[in-house]
């Protein structure tokens, strides 16, 4: 019987969700690894891409590729249009308040480096402090570090608890006079938690302190509504959107925007230049200095426009769906010890296996065709405060089945046994 949403007598978004037709929108899922189907549950790295985006990036090239703005000629106008049209698409995806609110980036570490070195340097005094929480990306970790070196802020982290979920009290807590900023993952890359967003920005906007979103994890998983969320700034990659590599975008209110300096220079980012003193372009142009990733942009409106036509909440619900399924399965199996169990979680499977090095997990599993992650996910003081050196992996997306979980599941006995004493 499908299941039915009981306030309107709808399908609900999981029983719309028709995952077959999805997969076959991706070439590369018909790949053979080793003689078997492709299993990809990388998903966290990077994701795959659909035919609309192959096709947005080619059709670029093929019809559209000139240098933008400040061009007289045809192709140059079509370029600038596609561009900036993309960043329509963003903003709508986000629901910001304006395209000038969106900038391009390379991706989320660029986003999170952009706002350190404009805002952080240009607000902070030595002994004024960051607040990020433990469990980080090393790119929302080291940025702050860089700025910490060149400005004497100091970086304070809030704890998690043993299931992997922030202890928002101790966060709480930590917000003070001296915090400058407060610079949160939006859903863990190492343990999957996802953190309540909402109430962080409360906390901090009672105290007048903005907040920075690391939703590189969050944007192809979780509707993402910054003004619902009232962050300040929110960072996301579209290589993991099922976009293109090397772009992304920062998000930030314009009025934080407005009053931050450029943080690099060069073309396009000016209003004016002379040898003595040059001023700014406004928004967004102040914070993209040269020639931008054009096809990047032009494949990521794509990606965002044929997300966004699936419907995240039809996604939300088949990834938690998906999730639940391979926690249970994969955690009835003896030795396995879940890393990461908070129950706001999505997407994202960490596991040990008791006498069996992650990196030899994902060996075995690449030979029965599944790919996963090995190691400490760029997040090495996730894997101190649960003392391992690293966990396996399985990240999901909207192209993944249960029966990969089942393949998953399989292919992990395989490896007890290769290892078995
Ligand atoms: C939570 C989180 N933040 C930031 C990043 C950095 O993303 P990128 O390497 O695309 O800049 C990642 C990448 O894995 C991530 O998972």
């Amino acid at each position: 019987m499908p299941a039915t949403s009981l306030a309107s007598g709808f399908p609900s978004a999981a029983a719309r969700f028709d995952v077959a037709r999805v997969r076959a929108e991706f070439p590369i899922l018909a790949t053979r690894v080793h003689g078997k189907p492709l299993v990809y549950l990388d998903n966290a790295a990077t994701t795959q891409k659909p035919r609309a985006v192959l096709d947005a990036v080619l059709g670029y090239y093929t019809t559209e590729n000139a240098n933008i703005h400040r061009g007289v000629h045809y192709l140059s106008q079509q370029a600038t249009e596609a561009y900036e049209g993309a960043r329509e698409k963003v903003a709508r995806f986000l629901n910001a308040a304006s395209a000038r609110e969106i900038i391009f980036v390379r991706g989320a570490t660029e986003g999170i480096n952009l706002v350190a070195q404009s805002y952080g340097r240009s607000v902070v005094r030595p002994g004024d402090e960051i607040l990020v929480t433990g469990m980080e990306h090393h790119s929302n970790i080291v940025p702050w570090q860089l700025l910490a070196e060149q400005t004497g802020v100091v970086l304070r982290v809030a704890p998690l608890t043993d299931a992997g979920e922030l202890d928002v009290a101790a966060f709480e807590r930590l917000l003070g006079e001296r915090t400058r900023l407060v610079s949160v993952v939006h859903l863990s890359n190492a343990l999957g938690t996802v953190n309540p967003i909402r109430r962080i920005t409360a906390a901090a906007h009672r105290r007048g302190i903005p907040v920075l979103v690391d939703g590189a994890q969050s944007a192809p998983h979780l509707a993402v509504d910054v003004r619902a969320l009232d962050c300040d700034f929110f960072v996301f990659s579209g290589h993991k959107l099922f976009g293109p590599t090397g772009i992304g975008v920062l998000y930030g209110r314009e009025a934080l925007l407005d009053r931050m300096p450029p943080w690099q220079g060069g073309g396009d980012m000016i209003s004016s230049v002379t040898f003595e003193r040059s001023t700014w372009a406004g928004l967004p142009a102040k914070f993209e200095a040269g020639t931008p990733h054009i096809a990047g942009a032009v494949g990521l409106g794509a990606a965002v426009d044929w997300l966004s036509r699936i419907g995240l909440d039809a996604v939300a619900a088949h990834e938690d769906e998906l999730l639940r399924y391979a926690a249970a399965e994969v955690g009835r199996i003896p030795g396995v010890t879940l890393i990461g169990t908070a129950p706001e979680r999505a997407s994202i499977l960490s596991f040990a296996l008791d006498g069996v090095h992650a990196h030899d997990i994902g060996q075995v599993l690449d030979l029965e065709g599944v790919a996963i992650r090995a190691g400490h996910h760029c997040a090495q003081p996730v894997m101190q405060r649960f003392g391992v050196a690293a966990t396996a992996r399985a990240s999901f997306a909207l192209y993944n089945t249960r029966a990969e979980v089942d393949a998953l599941v399989a292919g992990l006995f395989k490896v007890k046994q290769v290892f078995a004493r």
